[in-house]
């Protein structure tokens, strides 16, 4: 079968990243795609992604600036990784004119911006993949596996916490801005993600919200962002099922850093490691200890990993791996466009449903919301837009 003509639109970190995985996907043997451009407003970082495209695949990519210059290629998809307000600009347009797309997480940078998105997915029968790449880490996958399988019976409480990161600027001083979604958005997308993935669905949310650094030292360049997102949130979930969560995602935090996820049950406890750190779980049952390594897997006699992931990782059914970050990333991004691939070509939904990303956008405007009103609110108000009295000011900027 013919490859899938594809595009990589935003060559700036995530881009090039993006292309490792491909390269990665390339030397397993299971690249259904054909890298033909590379397209950035900044033509430098189009031509630079393009080279070294080129290099790895040994034809040519030719590199653009704009999404309509690709017309001429016959493209089938693009990956965007574009920056998250031009997410919905940019994957809109090139449903329209046909092509399937693959997006960076946030899937939008409101509400609004990801049902629009929605919408024209539905017309124009496009696949939408959101490129979360948590979704596929083996250790949350067997995270999942644990609380289906009841391992610690009844969930209860689920707790996400992390705090770190003083002053300093978080990669890129767009990050900082509320029309870039804050760092909030940003990262914390991966965290709701994650705890919904885990838990199941939010029903309602309280939170405070703050901004406790508004000027962050940007280290390599010496010089002061202006930050006017917040950094902080601190909040209350309850779930459908019944649990409560706590959540904090404090990015502004001096002093000793935090990184906690722990689910606690009527039975026993799950602490999951960092994400993308390979370190394993660990479950501990009343009366039993704390389970470990084969023990564990005993216990989950049906936990395996998909085909690719199982190639990729090293075993079908592991309970931890050991491997650099930057080989973790590839891997887990190689997945990622298998899953696009495998989803173009037998017509069917990608791995992360779009639901499931919209709600993790929804959860933490749900919080931002909760702490703007300081009420209560309930996931459904979010992701109907009933309520947006927070987002609305986002919405304007960027022009929703
Ligand atoms: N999943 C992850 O682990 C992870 C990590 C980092 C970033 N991201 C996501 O990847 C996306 C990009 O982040 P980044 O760190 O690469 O940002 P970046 O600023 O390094 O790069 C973005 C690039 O997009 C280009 N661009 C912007 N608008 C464009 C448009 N309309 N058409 C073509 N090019 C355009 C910019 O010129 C820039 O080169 C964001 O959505 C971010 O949240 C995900």
């Amino acid at each position: 079968m013919d490859k899938v003509r594809l595009a990589i639109v935003g060559c700036g970190v995530m881009g090039n990243r993006h292309l490792n995985g491909l390269i990665e996907l390339d030397r397993a043997g299971l690249n259904k795609f054909e890298l033909v451009s590379a397209c950035d407003l900044i033509l430098e970082n189009a031509e630079s992604l393009a080279k070294r495209a080129e290099e790895s695949f040994n034809y040519p990519v030719k590199a653009v600036q704009r999404l309509e210059d690709l017309k001429e290629f016959e493209i089938q998809a693009i990956d965007a990784t574009v920056v998250p307000w031009e997410h919905h600009t940019v994957a809109i347009e090139a449903m329209q004119r046909g092509w399937h797309v693959m997006l960076e997480k946030p899937m939008g940078l409101t509400i609004r911006a990801c049902n629009m998105m929605k919408r024209t997915m539905e017309s124009t029968k496009s696949v939408l993949s959101v490129a979360e790449n948590f979704h596929y880490d083996p250790i949350n996958i067997i995270g999942r596996e644990i609380i289906k399988s009841a391992l610690i019976g009844t969930p209860r409480l689920m707790i996400q916490n992390s705090v770190g990161g003083g002053n300093s600027v978080i990669v890129t001083p767009w990050r900082h801005y509320k029309r870039g979604g804050g760092p909030l958005l940003d990262v914390g997308v991966h965290y709701s993600y994650v705890v919904e993935y885990l838990m199941g669905e939010v029903e309602t949310v309280y939170a405070y919200k703050r901004l406790h650094e508004p000027v962050r030292k940007n280290g390599k360049m010496s010089s002061e962002v202006k930050a006017d997102a917040e950094d902080a949130i601190y909040a209350i979930l309850s779930f459908k099922n019944g649990a409560i969560g706590q959540f904090t995602e404090d990015h502004a935090g001096h002093g000793q850093g935090i990184w906690q996820r722990f689910i606690y049950g009527s039975k026993g406890s799950l602490n999951l490691p960092g994400d993308r750190s390979g370190k394993p779980v660990t479950l501990t049952i009343d009366g039993k200890g704390v389970i470990k390594d084969e023990h564990l897997l005993d216990m989950l006699p049906e936990y395996r990993l998909d085909e690719i992931t199982a190639k990729l990782f090293g075993g079908e059914r592991i309970c931890k791996y050991e491997l650099p970050f930057a080989d973790i990333d590839s891997k887990l991004l190689a997945i990622e466009y298998f899953d696009f691939a495998e989803s173009i070509l037998n017509n069917r939904r990608p791995s992360v449903d779009i639901n499931q990303a919209m709600r993790s956008v929804g959860l933490i405007y749900a919080m931002l919301e909760s702490a703007h009103l300081g009420r209560t609110v309930t996931m459904d108000e979010i992701m109907s837009e009933k309520v947006n009295a927070y987002q609305n000011e986002v919405n304007e900027m960027i022009g929703l």
